[in-house]
């Protein structure tokens, strides 16, 4: 799965912190001398649609590197069929992390999961074994939050301003790019998934009601359908917003997972592995003419 250059997925989970996607009970206090202010994050990459090499948006990088975060890209070779949430290179490496995660936390071993869109989806299929989306018209829109009741105890939002909060809820400031989405329907009536993951927020698309964000009740695996990422650092699309809400919600999510990581003490073995590993070994390309993406990283 991993590259021939690069180290096995189980040797790289023991060295990055949190993965974007990327604990008998979580407490989740962290006392400052018990935090980790060098996090590594490691972000899967994903398959060219043109050909078989793989990619990672650059945006994901400067959204973890401006809250305080280093980027490990984890490179996955993808022998065709595509990214597929059930079955592809990036759902097998998907999956190792996963389980090598919700064991690491049990053990009382801090290890963060992030899911972004695909990574959202693929979130869903990991934790129900099911594929359960449901095709929604929501390709190319930016949509208010409606927070349920439980965004406001979560541990997602809890340090966000209220200022913030207000405008999320009533502007346009999450970007979707999505096809396939979890209905709530769907959500409440699957247990798995239901006692897994408290709702944080839904969205519908005039037809169906989805699930837009949520986080594990008792582990720290979150996810978002939208992209926090791209207000601040994709221009190419006009539905994605730029005003100073619209920046400010990219920054604290960016704050909130990267505060998360800081809980991780996983490391590289020495400074020269870590060098080698580390995204700046890769320069980004431009691609902001031809895609959806200001610039990618291609492996
Ligand atoms: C795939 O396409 C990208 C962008 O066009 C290019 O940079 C890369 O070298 C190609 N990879 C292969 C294996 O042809
Ligand atoms: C993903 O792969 C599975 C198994 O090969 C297949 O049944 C399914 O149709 C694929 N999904 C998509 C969206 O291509
Ligand atoms: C999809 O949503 C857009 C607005 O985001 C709307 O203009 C379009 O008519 C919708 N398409 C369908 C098939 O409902
Ligand atoms: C927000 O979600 C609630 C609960 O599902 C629903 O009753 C309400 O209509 C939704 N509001 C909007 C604006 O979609």
């Amino acid at each position: 799965m991993a590259t021939s250059g690069s180290p096995s997925l189980r040797v790289v989970m023991e060295k990055v912190l949190f993965l974007l996607l990327i604990c008998s009970k979580l407490h989740f206090v962290c006392r400052a001398a018990d935090r980790n202010d060098r996090p590594i994050i490691g972000v899967l990459s994903q398959k060219l649609a043109s050909n078989t090499s793989s990619y990672i948006a650059a945006s994901y990088v400067k959204f973890l590197e401006s809250a305080g975060a280093r980027v490990v890209p984890v490179l996955i070779l993808f022998p065709g069929g595509g990214v597929n949430i059930t079955s592809s290179g990036y759902e097998r490496a998907a999956e190792i992390f996963y389980q090598l995660a919700l064991e690491a936390n049990k053990n009382g071993d801090f290890f963060p999961v992030w899911g972004t869109c695909l990574g959202f989806e693929e979130l869903t299929f990991l934790t129900s074994r099911k594929m359960q989306l449901s095709h929604t018209n929501t390709s190319a829109a930016a949509l208010p939050l409606n927070f349920t009741e439980d965004a406001k105890r979560s541990r997602m939002f809890s340090g966000f301003p209220s200022e913030l909060m207000a405008a999320l809820a009533s502007e346009p400031l999450t970007v979707n790019a999505h096809q396939f989405s979890l209905a709530t329907t769907t959500f409440y009536s699957d247990g798995s998934l239901k006692n897994f993951y408290r709702v944080l927020s839904t969205n519908t698309d005039g037809n169906t009601e989805f699930v837009s964000t949520f986080e594990a009740y008792d582990y720290p695996v979150y996810g978002t359908q939208w992209h926090p990422e791209k207000n601040a650092f994709e221009w190419t699309r006009p539905f994605i917003p730029h005003s100073p809400s619209a920046i400010k919600t990219t920054f604290y999510m960016a704050e909130f997972f990267v505060s998360e990581a800081r809980k991780s003490f996983h490391r590289f073995k020495s400074q020269e592995e870590e060098d080698k590993a580390l995204i700046y070994n890769y320069n980004p390309v431009y691609t902001g003419a031809t895609s959806a993406f200001e610039q990618i990283y291609i492996f």
